[in-house]
């Protein structure tokens, strides 16, 4: 793979330029100032929480752990790195730059985070930093002009970057396919999780997100993140929601699954595998996505009636908030170097913001595709006890055959997860694509 990302990567930094050189003009900067940053310090104590590296960071490099180091770009001059390489022997040190990116940077090796502060170039300086005790006293200021920019061009992938989230798909893909070996075998939702990691071969902390394994009514939960420890006595489903990383990129996938016998279950999932995938179809250049929202709702009151769970039109479902009630999240998000990706909501690159729709709250995207973009298509259907009381107490429900919704309480929910791109053609979906290339 390296082999192909040589020529992809210096396309993407040529890109990454020219748009930092359009970033600092808009706001009449000299330099960009790009910090890896550094640990988060527990409270009174002398540990850090896991290392998450500046996306702006990330953006540039394929570096996930050199906390301390900073990007500098300067329109006209190569990108400069400036590396720190700490004298410790308590921890790791990171290793000296080496692969397919260091030709793209000059590169100069401190060894603490003050000493590259030190080293970055005075002027005017947008810097995009976290605020941390190593950079006191430096001005931190993230204009927005600058920011704006870059994120709202951060939708638009380059290729360099789609091929790292193929290989985050494909780590999360071999991942999933031993969770549901471990699911089959009858194992906990630790069990499972572990298979999980193993597979990947990803640490918990190196995930994009804190991966949702959820048996039986655990799956009405839509982030649960206990790990049960024993297995239910008895297995209805399963749904896990959980992604791999490659160089700083995401995948975000879910699947979910029936117990053999299942089969009023299992046939529920099919119908909305069969929805989910007429929503993929429909990732193309031009789509609103908050259309595509609502038109999920519309299908998914469809299955919900065909399974005998309402009675009423797929309009009255939709108007009266029967369908936000089973399917109570958005229909996805962008996603890249952050599994909910920037600029969702953007309304161009000079910012501004596109409400969501009335009525959907947790709706993250509300842009129209265009080619380069990525987004997640992950519609739901849930029996959540908490929603279900508040339906029990509002008109519509004696359109609800209750006994059906009960039938369903113990499977919790469904949820199916792909990461797409937006092409000028047909959308290409790296999670099938991946899941395909296990076969
Ligand atoms: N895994 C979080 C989400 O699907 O958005
Ligand atoms: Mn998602
Ligand atoms: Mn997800």
């Amino acid at each position: 793979m390296s082999h192909d990302l040589t020529s992809l990567y210096a396309q993407h930094i040529a890109t990454l330029r020219a748009r930092a050189d359009k970033a600092l003009s808009l706001g009449g900067f000299d330099h960009l100032l790009v910090a890896a940053s550094t640990p988060l310090r527990k409270f009174l104590d002398d540990q850090d929480y896991p290392f998450v590296a500046n996306p702006h960071f990330r953006h540039w490099l394929p570096l996930t752990d050199t906390p301390g180091s900073w990007v500098i770009y300067t329109p006209g001059h190569k990108p400069k790195l400036i590396f720190v390489q700490p004298r410790d022997y308590w921890h790791v040190v990171p290793a000296a730059p080496n692969g397919y990116w260091v030709d793209a940077f000059d590169i100069r090796i401190v060894r603490t985070a003050a000493e590259a502060v030190a080293a970055l170039p005075k002027g005017k300086r947008a810097v995009i930093a976290p605020h941390c005790p190593e950079i006191e006293g430096m001005e931190v200021n993230h204009p927005q002009a600058v920011t704006d920019y870059l994120h709202w061009h951060r939708s638009y992938k380059t290729p360099y970057e789609l091929a790292l989230m193929r290989e985050a798909n494909h780590v999360g893909a071999r991942a999933h396919r031993a969770a549901e070996k471990a699911f089959r075998a009858g194992e906990s939702e630790l069990g499972i999780h572990l298979a999980y990691l193993a597979a990947a071969r990803q640490t918990d902390a190196e995930l994009p997100y804190s991966s949702i394994v959820g048996l039986n009514e655990h799956s009405a939960v839509l982030h649960y993140t206990n790990f049960d420890r024993t297995p239910p006595k008895q297995q209805h489903s399963f749904l896990i929601d959980a992604g791999g990383s490659a160089a700083g990129y995401a995948s975000d996938i879910t699947r979910t699954y029936a117990a053999a016998g299942h089969s009023d279950f299992q046939a529920l999932i099919d119908s909305v595998e069969k929805a989910q995938l007429g929503f993929v179809a429909k990732v193309k250049a031009g789509q609103s996505y908050p259309d595509l929202h609502i038109h999920a709702h519309h299908v998914l009151a469809d299955v919900l009636r065909e399974h005998g769970v309402i009675d009423m039109s797929a309009e009255s479902a939709v108007q009266s908030g029967v369908t936000a009630t089973f399917f109570p999240h958005g229909l996805g998000h962008p996603i890249g170097l952050q599994v909910h990706d920037v600029a969702g909501f953007q309304a161009s690159e000079s910012g501004g913001y596109i409400p969501r729709p009335e009525g959907h709250p947790y709706l993250r995207m509300t842009r129209a595709l265009e080619p380069g973009m990525v987004v997640t298509i992950e519609p739901g259907l849930y029996f959540i006890d908490m929603l279900l009381e508040e339906l029990r107490n509002t008109p519509a429900a004696k359109d609800i055959d209750w006994a059906k919704v009960d039938a369903f309480r113990p499977y919790g929910g469904i949820r199916i997860e792909d990461d797409v791109v937006c092409t000028h053609d047909e959308p290409e979906n790296l999670t099938r694509d991946a899941f395909a290339m296990l076969n």
